[in-house]
């Protein structure tokens, strides 16, 4: 039986990489046969499902499980023909529903870590599982945060919102967390979107991260830089280095392997 990871990776601010990332992330660790990987979408956007899958589809999504249906029902199967071991639990613009509904029922911050117990031959099969939430610290939120083996703070460079969103993030997050007796499970800081250009934000980004200790003392050596590459193997449902294979030495794919070496040196995955 594998032993599961499951890892969110979040912040409060929006549009900072956080679905590429785990889409990405998942492709690349796909290429490892031997690996079960689980894409979860949480989110009422539903980018990922539009990513991976499909637009618009009549599947069961996150929603059906308020209605206890089963994970074997609502997980869609090898969908992607390159990486046969990722599967999905799609979303919808429907998942709206669940955030007001979830608030009707007991111990409401724990649904899913319970659906997730009743579901366990199904889950517990999978190596990885990555779940991708809106940027919204709410009820959805937290019950993928409680559900998660680590959380993984994206922060965007030059973003200084996207500093105070993880701050802020990481202020809610420990106190709702000690509340339900769960470990700290924010295991990293990334940085995203870096670009070497200088400019006026870029200072006040710096000067600004310097005030948040515990997130830059948290935060991964490598960076991902802002490039078109990352978009391109996303739109054609590769990974970057399937994407970038004829490609020499370049520094995207190098990048984006190394951040998944130091997220293995802590554990994440
Ligand atoms: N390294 C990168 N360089 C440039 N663009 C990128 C990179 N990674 C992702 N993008 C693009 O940035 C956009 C936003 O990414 P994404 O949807 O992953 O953000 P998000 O944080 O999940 O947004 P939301 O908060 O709305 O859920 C997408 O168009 C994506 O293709
Ligand atoms: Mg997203």
């Amino acid at each position: 039986m594998a032993d599961t990871k499951l890892i969110v990776f979040f912040n409060t601010k929006g549009g900072i990489y956080k679905t590429t990332t785990s889409i990405m992330t998942a492709y690349e660790l796909a290429k490892d046969k031997d690996k079960k990987i689980l894409l979860w979408d949480l989110d009422q956007q539903a980018n990922l499902t539009q990513y991976v899958y499909k637009t618009n589809h009549d599947d069961k999504t996150t929603l059906d499980m308020l209605k206890d249906v089963r994970a074997d029902e609502i997980i869609i199967k090898s969908f992607n023909k390159s990486y046969p071991n990722i599967d999905l639990i799609p979303s919808d613009i429907l998942m709206a529903k669940f955030e007001r509904e979830l608030f009707s029922f007991p111990m409401r911050e724990q649904f899913l870590a319970r659906w997730y117990m009743n579901n366990f031959d199904a889950l517990s099969k999978y190596d990885y599982i990555f779940c991708d939430l809106s940027p919204k610290y709410d009820l959805t939120a937290m019950n993928a945060l409680y559900l998660a083996d680590s959380v993984v703070v994206l922060i965007k460079d030059k973003n200084v919102s996207s500093l105070r969103g993880a701050d802020y993030f990481k202020q809610l997050w420990d106190i709702d967390r000690s509340y339900f007796n769960k470990e700290d499970n924010i295991k990293a800081t990334v940085l995203v979107g870096f670009e070497k250009k200088k400019t006026e934000l870029s200072k006040e980004f710096d000067s600004y991260l310097k005030e948040f200790d515990v997130l830059r003392s948290m935060m991964l050596n490598t960076y991902i830089r802002k490039n078109e590459f990352i978009e391109k193997a996303l739109l054609k449902k590769l990974s970057l280095t399937d994407f970038l294979k004829d490609t020499k030495d370049h520094f995207s794919r190098q990048e984006f392997t190394a951040m998944l070496e130091e997220l293995k040196e802590k554990g994440v995955l």
